[in-house]
């Protein structure tokens, strides 16, 4: 599949950013945003300067994750300046835009795919390390042509449940990207058990395996897994990163290896 190039108005935008991760998954809901947004948190708590651009038009759930609910970018010219959220993370998202959580609903393709331009072309995002693009959940041609309008991306990371349905929808998006000549990154299973807290069992709640195996077949790194903690789900609701919040617990503690491999992946020290 040929690759178009990228507007010149995005490479010029996003030319003081080294690198460029993106985050999808085909299945939503599998915690490709808390991945995402813990992810840009991480780089920014160790230093680099990071960003995260929620490119899900019609669930931007970023601001609400980052507690930056309300918050209103400001406009300069015919540039827009980005929100700055915990750890410094520079973030941009619909939902900054909208009136009401719910108003993108009505919007139509070419809307949002203008909307998506300017996220990439007009939103001052100045010198990052690191940009994480967190995508809509599908595989179709919306996701095709969201990945062609981003320059030199270093590679995807792909979030999947251990479940079958979720796993059969993650090969579905690390064959479109591979068929893109993007490179994959590797895929994070995400709520791979769940540990009981009053006996410490570990329960497999979405089963096990299928992640590790698709993996194998594509040949593609198996980044960690990230168990279920329901702490995850309330500190998100809250709008607080738990990697920053409990960087003790056993979540912290999987997503923190999964950020080493990746940040030595593309090479960030
Ligand atoms: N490891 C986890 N443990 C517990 N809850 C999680 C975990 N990962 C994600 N969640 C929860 O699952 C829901 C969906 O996650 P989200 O990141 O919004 O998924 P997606 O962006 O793929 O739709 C959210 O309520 C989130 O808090
Ligand atoms: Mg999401």
């Amino acid at each position: 599949m040929p690759k178009p190039p990228v507007p010149v108005e995005i490479v010029e935008n996003m030319k003081g950013i080294k690198h460029k991760i993106v985050v999808l998954s085909g299945k939503g809901g599998v915690g490709k945003t808390t991945v995402a947004t813990n992810l840009a948190v991480s780089f920014a708590s160790r230093g680099k300067k990071a960003g995260i651009v929620d490119v899900d038009i019609y669930g931007p759930n970023v601001p609400k994750l980052l507690g930056l609910n309300g918050q209103r970018p400001t406009v300069e010219g015919e540039f827009i300046k980005p929100i700055t959220g915990p750890q410094d993370v520079k973030v941009m998202s619909m939902g900054f835009l909208l009136r009401k959580d719910d108003d993108a609903v009505a919007w139509r393709g070419p809307m949002v795919a203008s909307a998506i331009t300017q996220f990439l072309a007009n939103v001052r995002w100045g010198e990052l390390d690191v940009l994480v693009v967190d995508l809509p959940p599908g595989t179709g041609d919306e996701i095709l042509s969201i990945l062609q309008s981003i320059p030199d991306i270093d590679g995807v990371v792909i979030v999947s449940t251990p479940q079958e349905v979720a796993v059969l929808d993650a090969r579905r998006a690390i064959q479109l990207v591979q068929k893109m000549g993007v490179p994959v990154l590797g895929i994070v299973e995400n709520m791979s058990e769940f540990v009981c807290p009053k006996c410490g069992e570990s329960y497999k709640i979405f089963g096990e395996g299928a992640a590790k195996k698709a993996s194998e077949e594509y040949g593609i790194e198996h980044l960690g897994t990230l168990p279920f903690d329901p702490r995850v789900i309330t500190l998100s609701d809250e709008g607080s990163p738990f990697v920053i919040i409990e960087p003790e617990s056993k979540a912290s503690q999987a997503f923190s290896a999964l950020v080493d491999k990746l940040a030595n992946k593309i090479m960030i020290d």
